[in-house]
């Protein structure tokens, strides 16, 4: 019998210090480490960067969303991690994504993702579904053009 599929939705600050260089070599070896452990234990989702924030879905197991949540937790790559949302889901919405970085090209998140006023992005006024609607969508746009 197969697990039950859980999603969590959570926001938090960006605590990277650096150009923007060592922004964007940061998010990439995120990415990169996340791709490999996520898919060992079955987890799926997108990360974004804007405006200083990172938002990421994680869906999953219970249990492996919520050891891959707890070591996100502890990393001091960022701070202020907010829980939005942590429950049952239907299916897996980023089935082809260990882990997808959405929005932007590494590169152009690391240089305007720290432009707080340009985009109007605010994660912290928005609830976790309309968090998980924005990933979805720009989850959607990319493997559209990808394909
Ligand atoms: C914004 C952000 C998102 C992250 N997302 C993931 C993730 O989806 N999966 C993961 O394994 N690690 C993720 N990490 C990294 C973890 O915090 C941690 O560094 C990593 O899991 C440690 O892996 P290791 O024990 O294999 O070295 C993320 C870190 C940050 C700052």
């Amino acid at each position: 019998m197969s697990e039950e599929l859980y999603r969590l939705v959570y926001y938090s600050r960006n605590a990277i210090d650096g150009d923007e260089a060592a922004l964007a070599a940061a998010i990439s070896s995120i990415l990169e480490k996340s791709q490999i452990n996520n898919q060992r234990v079955g987890v799926t989702g997108a990360l974004m960067f804007n405006s200083g924030c990172f938002a990421q879905v994680l869906e999953g197991s219970c249990s492996a969303v919520e050891a891959v949540f707890e070591r996100i937790q502890q990393d001091e790559r960022h701070g202020d991690v907010s829980l939005l949302a942590f429950d049952p889901a239907p299916s897996r919405a980023f089935e082809n994504w260990s882990m997808g970085f959405v929005g932007a090209s590494v590169d152009d998140a690391a240089r305007y993702g720290t432009l707080v006023q340009a985009s109007g992005f605010d994660p912290a006024r928005m609830t976790g579904e309309a968090l998980f609607e924005t990933l979805y969508r720009l989850a959607l746009e990319e493997e559209r053009a990808a394909a």
